[in-house]
């Protein structure tokens, strides 16, 4: 069975069940809000108390929602899996921590952190976000911003990402529409590593030609039955 070096690429679809709206979706983020105003840095210095209250919303809504059964099985995907296990997250939300996952690396940041732009340090951070708030370790005031990598700046974690990539041999890809690099990259760098490239999605649509193996479904249907099969060395 592939699957002793496995990497796992998560998008909005697997919150979208928890209540978490996707982005490209009919219903989605980008069909209310403009992304120029509210994730890029010069939308931040255009108008900043703008986009506190976009992030603050997001954060506020967090905190409403619960993991649901896709985030459950991953957690428990690496609790019992035998070979390396990393997750890599485009969310935002923090619903893959709350259902147990460990070794996870959130490339866009993280809502429940803000990052001060004075002295460079990422705090927990769990009330709204203003131009007020000051920084718990330099105590600058009006620094804080949101610790999410906006259009235009560098995800997280890049090279331990790549690393992984290129010695794995199962990708899975899990509710993303595969339309912003890097992560849309992923699965070619899997590719080149010689890597099985499975995707789950609601749809398999565009990006789907680069997948080995698709299954459609939501993802609380069709992520605990895929757990199912690897860790059952039917995968
Ligand atoms: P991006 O603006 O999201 O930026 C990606 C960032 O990642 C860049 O800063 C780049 O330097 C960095 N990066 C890329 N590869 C890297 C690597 N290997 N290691 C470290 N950092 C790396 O990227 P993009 O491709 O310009 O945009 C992605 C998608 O977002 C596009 O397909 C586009 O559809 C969409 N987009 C839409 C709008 C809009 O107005 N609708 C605006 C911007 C982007
Ligand atoms: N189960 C599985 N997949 C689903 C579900 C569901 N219940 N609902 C929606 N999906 C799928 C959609 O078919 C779509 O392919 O989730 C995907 C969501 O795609 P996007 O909205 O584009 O979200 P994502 O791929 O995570 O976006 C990437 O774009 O704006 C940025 O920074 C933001 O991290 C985000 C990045």
């Amino acid at each position: 069975m592939p699957g002793s070096n496995l990497v796992i690429l998560t998008g909005a679809g697997i919150s979208a069940e928890s209540g978490i709206a996707t982005f490209r979706d009919s219903d989605g983020v980008w069909a209310k809000y403009d992304l120029q105003d509210v994730a890029t840095p010069q939308g931040f210095a255009r108008d900043p108390a703008k986009v506190h209250e976009f992030y603050n919303m997001r954060r506020r809504q967090m905190s409403e929602v619960m993991p649901n059964a896709a985030h459950i099985a991953l957690a428990r995907l690496e609790l019992e899996f035998s070979g390396d296990f990393l997750l890599v997250t485009q969310n935002i939300d923090d619903l893959h921590e709350r259902a147990g996952s460990k070794n996870l690396i959130h490339m866009h940041g993280e809502l429940r952190r803000a990052l001060c732009q004075e002295c460079d340090t990422s705090s927990l951070w769990h009330d709204d976000l203003s131009a007020l708030s000051h920084c718990p370790v330099c105590s600058a005031d009006g620094q804080l911003r949101p610790d999410v990598v906006w259009f235009g700046e560098m995800p997280y974690q890049m090279e331990r990402i790549g690393e992984a990539l290129s010695r794995c041999d199962l990708f899975v890809a899990i509710g993303t529409s595969g339309s912003v690099y890097p992560a849309a990259g992923f699965v070619e760098e899997a590719r080149s590593a010689g890597a099985c490239t499975v995707e789950l999605n609601l749809k398999c649509a565009g990006w789907a030609s680069r997948f080995s193996e698709q299954h459609e479904g939501p993802a609380t249907e069709a992520v605990p039955a895929f757990v199912e099969r690897i860790l059952a060395g039917t995968g």
